[in-house]
């Protein structure tokens, strides 16, 4: 099978080895995919954890779950796939019983078994519906803002999630050809726009991008899911976050040098105020990128960018200071707190 047909028909996991170091995966260790896809990532980390390792992990897609529990089977037991919105990540870890843990996997975006699928309208080279939901549960799908949304707001939409300068023609142009149903009828629209060659990417490239976000809520589903996941982290437990755009890169960035720092108060603040403390270390000063070598054999890799983080702060710390914000309330019941000492301690004793 040549490399083109083989990452049609699979996903390859980027930044395989990048991620995992960061992770610092070790035997017996807890850890969450919350972007389980194919299942490439957790294969890795299952393989690293064990002996006695455990991986919840975590897909909207459901047919993502169906293959990752093919992929995975050899670890049925140490294993809990769960088709669910990451944004849900505290419930479900109050849920399960799942926490504290020593590592929590993002790797955004979609896969190319998503990308690659006839059905979905993620791709401007398929002449299918423009649906774009990760989830069939979801209700609002691409066509439906694409056909009822203002002109004004659909430029709006292209500008702010798709950083495309040519935001206003492109709704302009949508506006007088809707109806439009399928992605290659959009993507069609778009070139003759803004022409058919730009640089070396797609001119649709950066709408579809927009309404990918916009239909699955990406942005703010992302920043809710990690600060659940920094306060389900154990002490010395990673935060790994994989990004393929600068929206994405920007809050995971933002977050992590903010969650770093004692004190948040604006600059010019003579004396703290905010009473903020650091529960996060960067693992990374610098942004991890792939090797060449990797773009070559994976183009779907060049955009990536990892960032990781560590937990410094214990639980208990925590608790003494902060109220945390959970729908489920649970942090704050007592004996689900002394179980989760007991749980921790009995992790970072073994
Ligand atoms: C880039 S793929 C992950 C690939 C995976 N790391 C592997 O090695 O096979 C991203 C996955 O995240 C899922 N996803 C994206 N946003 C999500 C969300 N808010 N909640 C749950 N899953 C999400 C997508 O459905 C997709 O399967």
């Amino acid at each position: 099978m040549s490399l083109k047909s083989m990452s049609a028909a699979t996903h390859i996991p980027v930044l395989l080895n990048e991620a995992i170091e960061a992770l610092a995966v070790q035997p017996g260790g807890r850890y969450i995919d919350c972007t389980l896809g194919a299942g490439g990532h957790a294969a890795a980390i299952l393989e690293r954890s064990s002996p006695g390792g455990q991986l919840l992990g975590i897909d909207a897609d459901p047919r993502a779950i169906k293959i990752a529990t093919t992929r995975l089977e050899a670890y049925k037991y140490s294993t809990l796939l769960i088709n669910e919105n990451f944004v849900n990540l505290q419930a479900i870890c109050l849920k399960y019983d799942f926490l504290p843990v020593h590592g929590i996997l993002f790797d955004l975006g979609l896969s190319s078994l998503q990308l690659n699928n006839n059905n979905r309208g993620f791709s401007f080279q398929h002449d299918t519906p423009l649906d774009m939901r990760f989830s069939p549960s979801q209700e609002v799908t691409a066509a439906d803002i694409i056909n009822t949304f203002s002109e004004n707001k659909l430029a709006r939409l292209i500008k702010a999630y798709g950083e495309e300068g040519y935001s206003r023609q492109i709704a302009h142009h949508i506006i007088q050809e809707r109806p439009i149903k399928t992605a290659l009828h959009l993507a069609r629209v778009i070139e003759q726009t803004i022409g058919s060659r730009r640089g070396k990417i797609h001119p649709a490239t950066r709408t579809f991008q927009a309404l990918r976000i916009a239909v699955n809520r990406e942005l703010e589903h992302l920043e809710a899911a990690l600060k659940q996941a920094i306060n389900l982290l154990g002490f010395e437990g990673r935060l790994v976050v994989i990004s393929y755009h600068s929206l994405e890169d920007r809050i995971v960035k933002q977050l992590m040098q903010q969650e770093s720092r004692d004190c948040i108060c604006l600059p010019n603040t003579p004396v703290c105020i905010c009473g903020h403390t650091a529960r996060l270390r960067l693992v990374n000063k610098k942004v991890i990128t792939p090797a060449t070598t990797e773009v070559q054999l994976n183009p779907r890799s060049r955009s990536a960018k990892l960032r990781a983080a560590e937990r410094i702060t214990t639980q208990e710390e925590y608790y003494q200071t902060t109220e945390m914000d959970t729908k489920a309330g649970g942090w704050r019941r007592p004996a689900l707190l002394r179980k989760l000492r007991v749980t921790f301690s009995s992790l970072q004793s073994n």
